[in-house]
């Protein structure tokens, strides 16, 4: 590096802790609220659709409690969407109708697939929610337990899926794998998008 670029270099204005395009204070915890809900909202569709299909077999149980758990995750965001104005997602038809056809139709390959679309799910929930705890500040302490909570139910909804497969251990790890990955890239354009519209 010569004299002069690396003095030039070295004069550079330091990166700035935010991006131009990057949301701020309410604008950015408005956002994070409106895709909360519609993934909570997606969440609750994927698990009805799931019990349309599979609502007398031995997995019912275990489905129903956790579709109940979406259920108060939805609720306790469209209150939180009510009580701080923010816009709700636009594409509330969207999210119920991906949501429940993800439900049925993993449902309808059998239970296995059912749980193995739960892990792949809930493991992008886990690092999106993640993610939320890490950029909110301390002047979110109310919405940084929720999330918080929630964080933790998902990792559990997931554990649960692959210990039921693990249990029921057919050797059929490839296809779940393709699955897998289609669910996930799947979710994560639905959180890309439920962020924006
Ligand atoms: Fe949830
Ligand atoms: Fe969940």
């Amino acid at each position: 590096m010569t004299v002069e670029i690396k003095a030039a270099f070295e004069k550079r204005p330091a990166r700035p802790a935010t991006l131009p395009g990057d949301l701020q204070g309410p604008a950015k915890v408005g956002r994070m609220i409106r895709v909360d809900q519609a993934g909570e909202l997606g969440a609750a569709e994927i698990y009805r659709g799931q019990l349309a299909v599979l609502g007398d077999r031995p997995c019912a149980p275990l489905l129903a409690e956790m579709a109940a758990q979406e259920g108060e995750h939805l609720a306790v965001f469209d209150e939180m969407v009510a009580a701080r104005g923010v816009r709700p997602t636009a594409l509330s038809p969207v999210w119920r109708a991906a949501g429940f056809a993800l439900g049925a139709g993993s449902a309808l390959l059998g239970e296995r697939a059912a749980m193995a679309t739960t892990v792949a799910v809930e493991e992008v929930i886990e690092t999106h929610y993640q993610r939320q705890l890490d950029a909110l500040g301390e002047d979110e302490m109310e919405l940084r337990a929720v999330i918080g909570q929630f964080r933790d139910d998902e990792i559990k909804h997931r554990n649960v899926a692959q210990e039921y497969n693990a249990e029921t251990g057919a050797d059929d790890t490839h296809a779940y794998e393709i699955l897998s990955r289609s669910v996930k890239a799947g979710t994560r354009l639905a959180i890309w998008l439920a962020e924006r519209i």
